[in-house]
């Protein structure tokens, strides 16, 4: 265990992003009983996440990280998860054809349903309630009662991250990730779109080739590589009653191990160093990540760095850099350099989403397919011209067929913003979308070949 650390020494130092919880008796009994349930994640999983992210921080895999902005209890269905494991699954083959390495499968999933904001409370026709947090804490409907935070709502997120890891696992070990059954994955709504058309190809050519093998008599269905996925999760660590009530030592290794997902990251607000959200996770032996975002320095970083990878363990720290197209150029290659000069052992992985959101004059939040491209593209360039590896990318996104980002190939338009806008925090991209980006970044990655 890391020096000085326990479960509960981060609930001693400041803490930023908590809900005002009116009833701590109810907060205490849930947290107790979360402490006596099964873990979701299991430590052995999160210790391979590790090594496969150990490949990627030397270029020798790719991280796919995606998902919600913010899981909702609404949006819960076996046909959403189906969606989404298809369009990551789409994602994965895209990439994995122009990447030529591995690509490491991370869900912002079965856990993500907590949020931080930049106001503590909304205003709405002169009246002040506190912030939607998501559905972790409150209710997102304007009213007096829906805005209070209520503890048992961490039981419900326990249950449904649970059920939802169990029904991934199942498409991911049962079959349907297996290569031989890529011709299904092409959603109705996608397979007639250029992207689905642009899939259909790679598809046919993926088959050929396990005919090829299968006529040099190697027996493709017992072949755990084709047949089966790995896949899993991450949520950012932001309420830490719950992930520290889920947290146990695992038994080979004695380490204290986070078991509400494989992998937590940590915000790009709640990252100082002397704060609860650092300690917390300097001392649990999972994979983390942490965001990066324009105000981070080169001394904050390698200090961050120092803090949570003391032992400069490959595959142990995820930055995840969030800059903004415009910003990107500037700011992060003193960033890069700093950290691979320093010999840091990490994953540089791109959020083009969060430096990249806008207001449309009709008042959504919304963000631009050319500008989360173009941050994309940028982050590449600068690792190429750095000598690094550009590691990962990490989206919001959805299987569903929403109206939330401008743009791509379906050219969605302010004006179709509000057909069919459905998240409960930032815009995602759609299936399409985000197949198209996959295209995109498969093209780059080429290059980079
Ligand atoms: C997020 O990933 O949803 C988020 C809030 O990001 P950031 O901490 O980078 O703002
Ligand atoms: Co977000």
């Amino acid at each position: 265990m890391q020096k000085n650390w326990t479960i509960d020494s981060w609930r001693d130092l400041p803490i930023k992003q908590q809900p005002l919880y009116q009833d701590q008796g109810k907060l205490k009994a849930v947290e107790e009983s979360l402490r006596t349930l099964p873990g979701i994640a299991s430590p052995s999983e999160a210790r391979h996440l590790k090594r496969e992210l150990a490949m990627a921080s030397q270029g020798k895999a790719f991280l796919l990280q995606g998902g919600d902005c913010a899981e909702s209890f609404a949006e819960f269905s076996e046909g959403n998860l189906r969606n989404f494991f298809r369009v990551i699954l789409q994602m994965t083959v895209a990439l994995m054809y122009g990447a030529g390495c591995p690509v490491v499968k991370v869900g912002r999933i079965a856990g993500q349903f907590s949020k931080p904001r930049s106001d503590a409370m909304e205003k709405q026709g002169g009246i002040e309630l506190p912030s939607y947090r998501g559905d972790m804490v409150n209710a997102m409907e304007f009213d007096d009662e829906a805005r209070v935070p209520d503890p048992e709502r961490l039981l419900k997120v326990y249950y449904q991250s649970g059920a939802t890891l169990n029904f991934l696992r199942s498409l991911a070990k049962g079959g349907y990730a297996s290569l031989r059954q890529i011709s299904r994955w092409n959603m109705d709504f996608v397979a007639t779109s250029t992207q689905g058309k642009r899939f259909h190809m790679l598809v046919d050519r993926i088959n050929e080739c396990l005919s090829f093998m299968e006529a040099c008599g190697l027996p493709l269905d017992d072949m755990e590589q084709l047949s089966e996925a790995s896949f899993y999760t991450s949520h950012e660590a932001l309420l830490l009653g719950y992930d520290s009530a889920l947290t146990r030592v695992d038994e080979s290794d004695g380490k204290p191990y986070v078991t509400s997902a494989h992998m937590l990251w940590i915000g790009d607000r709640t990252r100082s160093p002397d704060e609860a959200h650092v300690e917390f996770l300097r001392g649990v032996a999972n994979p983390i990540g942490m965001k990066v975002g324009p105000s981070m320095t080169k001394d904050a970083l390698l200090n961050l760095c120092d803090i949570l990878n003391p032992d400069n363990e490959p595959g142990r720290l995820t930055l995840i850099s969030r800059m903004g197209a415009e910003k990107i150029e500037d700011l992060l290659p003193p960033l890069v350099r700093a950290t691979h000069e320093a010999g840091k052992a990490v994953v540089w992985s791109c959020d083009p989403m969060h430096g990249n959101t806008i207001k449309s004059p009709s008042g959504i939040k919304t963000r631009r397919f050319t500008d989360i491209l173009s941050e994309v593209r940028t982050f590449f360039a600068i690792h190429k011209q750095e000598g690094t590896h550009g590691g990962g990318v990490h989206f919001e996104m959805t299987g569903q067929d929403v109206t939330e980002c401008l743009g791509g190939a379906q050219a969605i338009s302010e004006m179709h913003l509000a057909d069919r806008y459905h998240t409960h925090c930032d815009p995602r991209l759609n299936a399409s979308q985000s197949l198209e980006l996959a295209f995109l970044i498969a093209e780059e990655l080429k290059k980079k070949k």
